[in-house]
């Protein structure tokens, strides 16, 4: 499996940044053994895809109705209308701050594979989670809840995302990351069989160009989602460099 290294921009990115996406695509078209997105704000969506066709574009979030009375929200088809060919779902940030539980979130991740969209689905444990030693529970309960029955067709990525490494500088021991991954392969295979084992499973918190070589080394770490160091061209190419080395 080559290497799935994708930018989450989060709430970052206005007019003034399409050129530095544009330098990211321009970047991105060298480094042919790796698959590479970046998911940005829905406004920037459809400016990214007429400035740059080297990099696919995301969204964040999506609804998990194709329309409605849903004020302020941004559907799954209007993402692929904007021309995303993925997006995340999710993500802790979301968790948190908008409450989301898993059954939202595999709501939204079929809605998002209906509109034909590729998905990354986001788990991970908080500090506190890992302290009390339930990180494991947690984040395999996360997948449990959180990925829809029939996921065939190589449309789904699992991102493991510890919150406590989300924007700190911190990361897992390279252990707990072996560990958690193993665990989240063996839920995949367990529950899909062989076509667990093609799902990807990212990791993403403080991924940077110092300890990508070291992060996607380690077995069924299958990529990266990087927040941060995704930015800009400067910080994101060293992270596909090191997924570069991995590719067939
Ligand atoms: P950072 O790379 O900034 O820690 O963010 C990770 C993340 O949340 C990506 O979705």
């Amino acid at each position: 499996m080559r290497k799935l290294v994708v930018g989450n921009w989060k709430m970052n990115g206005v007019t003034s940044d399409l050129a530095e996406i544009a330098a990211i695509g321009d970047m991105a078209i060298n480094y042919s053994r790796v698959e590479s997105a970046l998911c940005l704000p829905a406004t920037l969506i459809s400016r990214a895809c007429d400035i740059t066709k080297s990099i696919p574009i995301g969204g964040q979030d999506c609804h998990l109705q194709q329309s409605g009375a849903h004020t302020g929200c941004v559907s799954a088809a209007m993402l692929a209308d904007a021309g995303a060919s993925l997006t995340i779902v999710g993500h802790s940030e979301r968790r948190a701050a908008q409450h989301e539980q898993d059954g939202d979130i595999l709501a939204k991740a079929e809605a998002a594979h209906n509109a034909g969209l590729k998905v990354i689905i986001c788990v991970g444990e908080t500090l506190a989670e890992r302290d009390a030693g339930n990180a494991l529970h947690v984040v395999l309960g996360q997948v449990a809840g959180s990925l829809p029955q029939d996921i065939s067709g190589d449309w789904l990525s699992v991102a493991y995302e510890p919150v406590w490494a989300i924007g700190t500088g911190r990361i897992p021991e390279m252990a707990d990351v072996k560990e958690m991954h193993s665990a989240i392969r063996s839920a995949l295979v367990d529950r899909y069989g062989a076509i667990g084992n093609g799902v990807r499973i990212l990791y993403g918190g403080s991924m940077n160009g110092d300890n990508a070589a070291e992060l996607l080394a380690i077995e069924n770490v299958d990529g990266g989602l990087i927040g941060g160091a995704s930015l800009s061209r400067a910080k994101f190419e060293p992270i596909l460099a090191a997924a570069e080395a991995f590719g067939e």
